[in-house]
Order: structure tokens, then sequence, then C-alpha cells
């Protein structure tokens, strides 16, 4: 099963197990990842499971799509490692994955 392992606003890390075929944001919300709020539950409809991809992982996980930008423009610190980590669906090529939770995610 990959892990994932997610830096927190706090600098704490966390890692954890999430099943193949499950997105990043199912596996932080599953664990109770603080900062992935997820309010749209995994629509791509609201940009708060907003997380920034390590650069190391940036070419494995690929750039966010045409959607996943425009949604990433209402996101608090948004770069050009930012994805929506439930557009990221878990597959044992990313099996060591680490993103950055935002300190703060969009408020609705
Ligand atoms: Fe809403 Fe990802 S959970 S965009």
């Amino acid at each position: 099963m990959p892990r994932a392992t997610f830096i927190l606003s706090d600098g704490d890390r966390r890692t954890i197990d999430i099943p193949a075929g499950w997105s990043l944001m199912e596996g932080a919300r599953q664990e109770g990842i603080p900062g992935i709020v997820a309010e749209c539950g995994g629509g791509a409809l609201c940009s708060t499971c907003h997380v920034h991809v390590a650069p190391e992982w940036h070419e494995t996980t690929g750039p966010a799509s045409d959607l996943e930008e425009a949604l990433l423009g209402l996101a608090p610190g948004a770069d050009e490692h930012s994805r929506l980590s439930c557009q990221i669906e878990m597959t044992e090529a990313y099996d060591g994955l680490t993103v950055t939770v935002p300190e703060t995610q969009a408020t609705g």
C-alpha cells in the first residue's frame, strides 16, 4: 500500500498508508490529517484540499489540470507545486509521496 507524508503547517510530519485507487485527499480525511478540509468531498469544486507537492515529486504527480488550475486560483498561497489532493489518485508509483499542507485553505 502506498504511503504518503504530510508536512503540517506547524512543521509536524504525518505518514499514512493510503489504499491504491484512493485519492490523496481521501486518505488524509480517513486519517484525520489537519488542514485538509475537502468541503466538496472530492468533486473538484472547492479547492479546500489544496497541498503543495514536494518539488522532487512534481514530475511524478504531474501538473495540475486546467480545472484544478482554475480552482487553485482561489487557494491562498498556491504556487507552481500546488495540486488539489482529491485529484491525485494513489498508486504504488506514489509510494513515499510528500506534500505540505498550507496554513489556511480557501473559505466559502
Ligand atoms: Fe473539493 Fe478537492 S475536495 S476540490
